[in-house]
């Protein structure tokens, strides 16, 4: 049987960040990554072809592992911005000459290997959802990604419903990822303590909006969830990512996993 059509075979998924590239191989069965992470600075300015060619860096490195998947089998890639259709939509924290690129052309044409994008905190949702704290978990579930910006994913019933842009809800005149988002915090300086009143003020309205069965919270700093989350008062549930700062690599593999696993059932 051609190895593309082997059930579950492991997949490359790399996450593509504001401040960098991350790569790994995943076993789809389990969303264990199988091997190390392989990371490189996002470029700048990350426009089209300096981010291409920095994924190409990336695939080639992981190529070279004994996990690797058969050379032309499909990598699952995210991208920081809406992606419909395989094209970019917005550019809020990468150069804005990615809009209205065809992302999944582009880097199918520099990797000669078929590529699904798609956005990087819709990633992490599907990985919670189904590895993670998310998984078997009934009704809305939002994740909500605190980086560079404030990415989030809308789950429900376990599906996906894509390109949810929650970080730019506008909370008191101000695009809330643009005071809110880990790299906000940084930027101001603040404690912990100060922080968490702006993300009260976050998830409250929200929690508000939507009254979702669960929040997730996703990102870098979801490492230091003890710092922040026992000071917030909600009535939903809050917890963090389990698969951490994975669960974008690992949730770049799910879609394309699904495609391939349909294809073999289709053969067979
Ligand atoms: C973008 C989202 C992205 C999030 C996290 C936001 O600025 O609009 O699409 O998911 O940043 O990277």
């Amino acid at each position: 049987m051609d190895e593309m059509l082997q059930q579950n075979p492991p997949l490359i998924g790399i996450d593509i960040g504001g401040t960098g590239i991350k790569g790994g191989i995943v076993d789809p069965k389990s969303g264990i990554l199988l091997s190390e992470t392989i990371r490189v600075p996002t470029p700048q300015p990350a426009t089209p072809e300096a981010v291409t060619a920095a994924v190409a860096v990336v695939v080639a490195e992981l190529s070279t592992s004994p996990q690797a998947p058969e050379a032309r089998s499909p990598v699952g890639v995210t991208f920081p911005g809406i992606i419909q259709h395989g094209v970019v939509h917005s550019a809020a924290n990468v150069d804005k000459s990615w809009l209205h690129t065809d992302i999944d052309s582009l880097l199918t044409a520099q990797l000669s290997r078929p590529v699904k994008v798609i956005n990087d905190a819709d990633a992490a949702g599907l990985a919670e959802a189904r590895y993670g704290a998310g998984k078997g978990v009934t009704g809305s579930v939002l994740v909500i990604t605190l980086g560079t910006g404030i990415g989030s994913a809308f789950i429900f019933d376990g599906k996906l419903v894509p390109n949810a842009e929650l970080g730019h809800l506008e909370i008191d005149g101000f695009d809330a990822e643009t005071q809110s988002s880990a790299v906000a915090r940084e930027r101001n300086g603040l404690s912990w303590a100060e922080y968490s009143v702006l993300l009260q003020r976050y998830f409250s309205h929200v929690e508000f909006l939507f009254s979702p069965e669960l929040f997730i919270v996703g990102g870098g700093i979801s490492m230091r969830a003890d710092e922040y989350l026992p000071r917030l008062k909600l009535r939903t549930p809050i917890v963090p990512a389990v698969l951490r700062n994975e669960a974008g690599i690992v949730g770049a593999t799910i879609d394309i996993g699904l495609k391939l696993n349909f294809a073999v059932l289709r053969a067979s």
